[in-house]
């Protein structure tokens, strides 16, 4: 199947990218990954209407630094990353960012260019079609192209037409919920639909002490426990499983080698459980783990060595007071 586009309005237009044929359904990951082993499940289904909701509430958390580390960074240098490629630029953005965010990015743009148009890329056409509005309606000089895909179909799709030198944004320390090979992956597909000068965002968490790590994802108040939980309530949800969410411990370890933060849920006792809309049945010994999460922190050698990996060079680096986090600009090779 072919994209497909609709004029929303004069400055919003919406494209539709379907999932590539053979891609996995929900169901067939979330049967793939239980009868795995170890088990998971992939991080990207957390985020339904409930999961993303939890996901607001958990930068709202005074352990989850990232948000207000990365907005810090946005407020104090926006004015000089819109201007840093030196020429009238428009925005493409892996996810379509947090209002405050996204927002801070436009206003600057805006002011040096008066013009702007903003491709944002989401799997829910909802929230594209919600965010889209609200932005073309508070800034009469921007105009949306938004992609509503998997961030992989839509950039493998070749749907993505730009007409100026392009920023492209990929915030949030969401590089970091990929395995390595992912996030090259990632990279290279994005590297492949822009231009050499065009420039990459990229926004991730740094490494730093464990105990700081752990806390930042696994907070008292069990925001996050309540995120991760979330999955299995979804699966009983749209796949009318039997999950018990309450019958798992939230676990978090930092991996210090891997420089990344697991996350796992694991049984308190044996347990089996049936995927009715699947036809599976699986079960799990008592303190069994399904990894849901893991999130990488990224030293800014880590960063320069994807970069470079990927057809980018690591042009430069911004970090908030504290240090915690670094928004870099790749360059496009
Ligand atoms: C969306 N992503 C960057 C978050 C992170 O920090 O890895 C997801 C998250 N998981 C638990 N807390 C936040």
């Amino acid at each position: 199947m072919r994209p497909t586009a609709t004029a929303v309005s004069d400055r919003f237009e919406l494209i539709e990218v379907p999932r590539s044929q053979g891609a996995p359904s929900f169901a067939a990951d979330v049967v793939a990954g239980l009868r795995a082993s170890p088990k998971s499940l992939p991080a990207k289904y957390h985020y339904d209407d409930v999961g993303s909701a939890l996901f607001d509430a958990i930068t709202q958390l005074p352990e989850y630094y990232l948000t207000r580390a990365e907005t810090e960074i946005l407020r104090e240098w926006g004015w000089q990353i819109v201007r840093v490629l030196d020429e009238p630029i428009d925005f493409l953005e892996l996810g379509s960012g947090s209002a405050v965010k996204t927002r801070l990015l436009i206003e600057e743009a805006l002011r040096v260019q008066g013009r702007l148009r903003y491709s944002p890329i989401d799997i829910s056409t909802e929230a594209l079609r919600a965010s889209s509005l609200a932005l073309v309606d508070a800034h009469p000089g921007l105009s949306v192209r938004a992609y509503a895909g998997d961030y992989f179909d839509v950039l493998a799709s070749r749907a993505l037409r730009f007409e100026r030198r392009v920023l492209a944004m990929f915030m949030g320390s969401n590089v970091g919920n990929y395995e390595p090979a992912g996030a090259l992956r990632l990279l290279n597909l994005l590297g492949d639909a822009l231009r050499p000068g065009d420039g990459l965002l990229l926004g991730a968490d740094l490494k730093k002490d464990r105990a700081t790590l752990e806390l930042a994802y696994d907070d008292p108040a069990g925001v996050t426990a309540a995120f991760n939980r979330n999955v299995l309530a979804r699966i009983n949800r749209e796949l009318g499983a039997n999950f018990d969410p309450k019958g798992f411990a939230y676990v978090v370890e930092y991996d210090e080698a891997r420089g990344a933060v697991d996350s796992y849920l694991e049984a308190r006792k044996a347990a089996t459980v049936d995927v009715a809309s699947a036809g599976a049945r699986v079960s799990f010994a008592e303190g069994e783990r399904i990894h849901v999460e893991s999130a990488y922190k990224y030293a800014p050698e880590s960063i320069a060595r994807l970069a470079s990996a990927s057809g980018f060079r690591l042009a430069q680096t911004w970090n908030d007071r504290a240090r915690r986090f670094g928004v870099h600009l790749l360059v496009r090779e």
